[in-house]
This record gives C-alpha cells, structure tokens and sequence, in this order.
C-alpha cells in the first residue's frame, strides 16, 4: 500500500490531514507528514485577515467535536515566510482555499497556485461563517460557477471539499466533476448544531452554533461518500469521524480512494496516522485483500476478492 498515485502525485500512503487540524504552518505540516500522513492539508486560507470567532470556538463532546472557529486566516497574501518554508519542502501540500464570492475564489486560488502545492481544495463547505460558508456546496448552480472558474486560472490539480447539508451531494459532486474539478473531498464538518449550557441558559460556543466532527458524525460520512461514488467518476477523499484503520477500511469500501482524519487527531495524538495505517494493513493483510480490492466493495453485495464492485473510473 506504500507509495501510491494520487492525480499524478506520489504519496506515501493513503492517508490525508484534514483542513483546520495542524495546518497553519509549514513546520506542524512537516511533523504531521513524519508522523505518518500520506499528504497534508493546510488550513483554509481566505481572502483578507480574518480574526475567527471569538471564544469558545470548539467543544469535545466525547463522541465527536462542536466548532465554530470561523475561518481565521491571515490572508492569502500575508504568508510569505510560511509559502517560502514550504517551497523546499520533500512532502506533498493540498493547500485548502475560501472566497465569499466566485471572484475571491478565483483571487485566492491563482495566487495559491503559483505558490507550488500539490493540489489545490476549494472549501464550498464550511457551516462556521456567515459569509463564506457553505453555500455554495449546496446550490448546483454555485458549485458549478466556483469549481469552473478556479480550474480556469490554477495549474494543479483541483479537489472540491463538500457539504453533508447539500440535499442531494451526489448532485453537487457530479456538478463539480461536470466543472472541472479532479477529484472530491467529502465531507466537511455536520450540522450545524447547538449545545446549550442549562445553568447559564445559554448556547455555550460564542458564535452559538457549530459544525461537528469525529465519530458522532462518521455514519453520515459513509452515506455520503457512498452516494458520491455512484454520481461520478473521479476519485473520492473520504473523511468524517474515521479514527482506526477499520473506520478506514468503512470508508473505502463506501468508494473513498484516500481517507482523511482530522479530529482523531484530537482523540489518538498526532502519531495517529501511523496507527491507522497499521491497523489498515493488518486489516487488509488478515483478510487477503489490497486496497484496490475494497474501494467501493460496499457497492457490491458479495464479498471476496474476486467480486469486488469495479466501476469505470479515471485513474487517481
Ligand atoms: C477545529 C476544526 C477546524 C476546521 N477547520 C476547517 C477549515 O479551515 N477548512 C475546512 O475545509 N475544514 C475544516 N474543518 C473540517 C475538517 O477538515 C473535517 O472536514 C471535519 O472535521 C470532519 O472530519 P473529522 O471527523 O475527521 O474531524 C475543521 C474541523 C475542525 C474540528
């Protein structure tokens, strides 16, 4: 399972840092990819400097995360010494970008990609912001018109990051593949949802709602990665709660070609991407199986080696 293609790139193995988790800069990056990860994801970069929301902006829930961090960025054009640590750097980068509009998406994303990622994601997803939230990951319309434009103007692979809230995201997926976009990223955080604290009577994250992450919400990300993989054929990032290598093999058996964590993170240390990919090359070692063998097998009711659900699909 080492040293696998991914849209014409080499990682070392198939497992992703999710965006928002250790990716604000070049030296975290590093570590995480020594720790064991196939290929890190920066933090969301936007537009213009942006605070975030102001505290509490995540709570452990035990079963998963409520956040609502609310995007902080010091803007795309302010990270000049972190795109220069990352310039030489000897692992892959997908550099996670917002707009608030397909004219910011696309003034983000040209400058991001002559910075030199690997690949660039386009977060249409993101349920923490008034203003550059999801909304266009849940219109087909928007989709469209974002994931056209920036593979216009970037010469790096493009990765649309997707929305559970989407009323059908098969829809929106195969609208962004339909677009442009060469592979897909499912899904960001659930929800948005609400804890209150009862003796103060009030929502306790400042920005009173958030989206929630980790095992609570890994169901639904199955579900969607499943659906997804039935609406097109571009290779699928699964993430969404998966925290040990069987949670992995869930996701690629519902169609993912790479699988991401990023509040496992929280749950296991950094060093989780080591133990997951171990877990998944026992789990797959056990069974007899490689990981070719499993992607989508969830699509094929019969088990076994030989009967594995094998669609048409671009190469990853
Ligand atoms: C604290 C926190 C910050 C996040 N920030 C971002 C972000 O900047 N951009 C983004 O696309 N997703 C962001 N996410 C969503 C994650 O990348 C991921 O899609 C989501 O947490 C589901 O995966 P998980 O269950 O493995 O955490 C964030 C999640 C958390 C918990």
């Amino acid at each position: 399972m080492d040293n696998i293609t991914f849209l014409g790139k080499q990682l070392k193995n198939p497992l992703v840092l999710a965006s928002g988790i250790l990716g604000n800069n070049a030296k975290i990056l590093e570590r995480v990819h020594k720790a064991g990860c196939g290929l890190v994801t920066l933090k969301s970069i936007g537009p213009a400097p942006r605070d975030g929301h102001r505290n509490p902006t995540v709570i452990d829930l035990g079963g998963g995360m409520i956040n609502a961090v609310g995007l902080p960025t010091p803007g795309y054009d302010h990270m000049d010494a972190e795109w220069q640590a990352l310039a030489d750097r000897d692992f892959p980068v997908n550099a996670s970008i917002y707009g608030g509009s397909v004219a910011e998406f696309v003034k983000v994303a040209q400058f991001v990609s002559d910075q030199g990622p690997d690949f660039i994601e386009i977060n249409i997803s993101c349920p923490n912001s008034d203003h550059h939230g999801m909304l266009f990951g849940v219109d087909e319309k928007a989709a469209f018109a974002v994931t056209n434009a920036v593979k216009k103007v970037i010469s790096v692979p493009l990765i649309a990051k997707l929305t559970p809230a989407a009323p059908d995201i098969g829809k929106i997926a195969k609208v962004c593949e339909d677009a442009g976009a060469d592979a897909i990223c499912a899904i960001n955080t659930a929800g948005p949802g609400m804890v209150i604290d009862i003796e103060a009577r009030t929502p306790v994250l400042a920005f009173k709602k958030g989206g929630l992450s980790g095992p609570m919400i890994k169901p639904v990300a199955v579900r969607c990665v499943y659906d997804i993989y039935r609406a097109v054929s571009i290779p699928i990032i699964g993430l969404g709660g998966v925290t040990t290598g069987e949670d992995a093999v869930e996701m690629f058996m519902a169609g993912a070609t790479l699988v991401g964590m990023g509040s496992a993170v929280r749950y296991r240390g950094i060093h989780v991407f080591d133990l997951v990919y171990r877990e998944l090359t026992d789990w797959l070692a056990a069974h007899h199986f490689t990981r070719d063998d499993i992607i989508g097998a969830a699509h094929n009711p019969i088990a076994g080696p030989d009967s594995t659900a094998k669609k048409s699909r671009k190469t990853p």
